[in-house]
């Protein structure tokens, strides 16, 4: 573990930084996430974030946190109490959870993904609560606990999947909106990139993995066009594979939206989400956290879980409602709790979002 607020360097302020040219682009807006440099730094640029929110679009290089006042309110954290935030991400959720916990309490944050680690840890570092920065994957939230001596906590937290950053950025490959490399990886030193496994697993496996992460009821067709164009030309970059989804399907690129118009759904989102959750193994580390989790809670501590995909929410719903049989749980929700229409006009990404929660028996 690293960085508490004491050992979290701020900026210096007064420091000299070097002059960087602006990026050029074309035309009135910028489109290219490179090219948004106004919305990646709000200090110097005041009032871009409202700007942006109010189009139902989130700045880049930010990540609007989901059912933040349904969480607060089913987890109810109080003054004093600790919090493992399971999935930093930009700290949104984390630092609403600081609000209330205060400098009394402490969050423990997790994140696999390294490129925001800093910039949250300082961001967070300001609240002048303790914080604990976990870089790794959630799945190792027990071994953290015994590792470093950690109470139970009373409040477990986990919003899964990608936040904005790593989806608006191309070099991460995670989105069928910008070209960049097949890449997909939450952590840079996990071995295999989406274009690696494209590259080796067999039409049947490719299917089954879509269909699975994906409920895409195309997935046959899609993996044995997968497979007959790899034959030809490895499978590199985000773009050769939204275009090759769109082939599969039979449809145009131009004209795929049809009566949806901009509210369609991309016909390669599916697809892209499959890829991702397979290439970091996402269901493994949500299971074996959901099998931790009751022995990392304090008695009467509470856990709540945002997913977005059937795949994940039956996990959990499964995990609480076994844990409640076991009465490892003396309560959990019965349905899940999602986003009105208010939420999800002002953040379209918060639209498949699925909360649950469980209290654990006190002793
Ligand atoms: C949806 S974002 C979280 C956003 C955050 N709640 C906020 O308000 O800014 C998910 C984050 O969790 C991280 N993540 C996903 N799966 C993880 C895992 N198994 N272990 C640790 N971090 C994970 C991702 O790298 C990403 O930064």
């Amino acid at each position: 573990m690293s960085a508490t607020p004491g050992s979290t360097q701020p900026t210096d302020e007064g420091a000299r930084q070097p002059h960087r040219r602006r990026p050029r682009y074309r035309g009135t807006h910028p489109r290219r996430f490179a090219e948004k440099y106004k919305e990646q730094d709000p200090a110097a640029f005041p009032g871009m974030d409202a700007h942006i929110r109010a189009q139902g679009r989130t700045p880049a290089g930010m990540h609007v946190p989901v059912l933040l006042n349904e969480v607060m309110e089913a987890l109810k954290p109080a003054a004093g109490e600790t919090v493992a935030d399971c999935t930093l991400g930009y700290g949104g959720h984390a630092a609403a959870f600081m609000e209330r916990i205060g400098n009394t309490g402490r969050l423990a944050g997790f994140d696999r993904d390294g490129d925001e680690r800093a910039s949250t840890a300082a961001r967070l570092a300001t609240t002048g609560v303790p914080l604990v920065i976990v870089p790794g994957n959630f799945a190792g939230l027990a071994r953290a606990m015994e590792r470093d001596h950690l109470p139970p906590f009373d409040i477990i937290f986990a919003d899964l999947g990608v936040s904005s950053m790593q989806l608006d950025d191309p070099a991460r490959g995670f989105s069928y909106k910008h070209d960049g490399p097949l890449d997909m990886r939450m952590d840079r030193r996990q071995p295999a990139t989406a274009a690696d496994l494209l590259d080796r697993l067999s039409a049947e496996e490719l299917a089954a993995a879509l269909r699975e992460f994906g409920d895409e009821k195309d997935a046959g067709r899609i993996a044995e066009a997968i497979v007959a164009a790899r034959d030809r030309e490895p499978l590199r970059r985000t773009a050769g594979l939204a275009r090759l989804v769109l082939e599969a399907k039979g449809l145009d690129a131009r004209t795929w939206r049809g009566e949806a118009g901009a509210d369609a759904t991309h016909p390669a989102a599916r697809v892209f989400q499959a890829l991702r959750i397979l290439v970091n193994k996402e269901l493994e580390s949500l299971a074996q956290l959901l099998r931790d989790a009751p022995w990392c809670l304090a008695p009467g501590g509470r856990i709540g879980i945002i997913t977005f995909h059937s795949g994940e929410d039956r996990l959990v719903r499964q995990a609480f409602d076994e844990g409640a049989a076991r009465s490892y749980y003396s309560s959990v929700a019965t349905e899940p709790v999602r986003p009105g229409r208010a939420e999800i006009n002002g953040n379209p990404r918060a639209a498949s979002a699925r909360f649950r929660w469980a209290i654990h028996a006190q002793a």
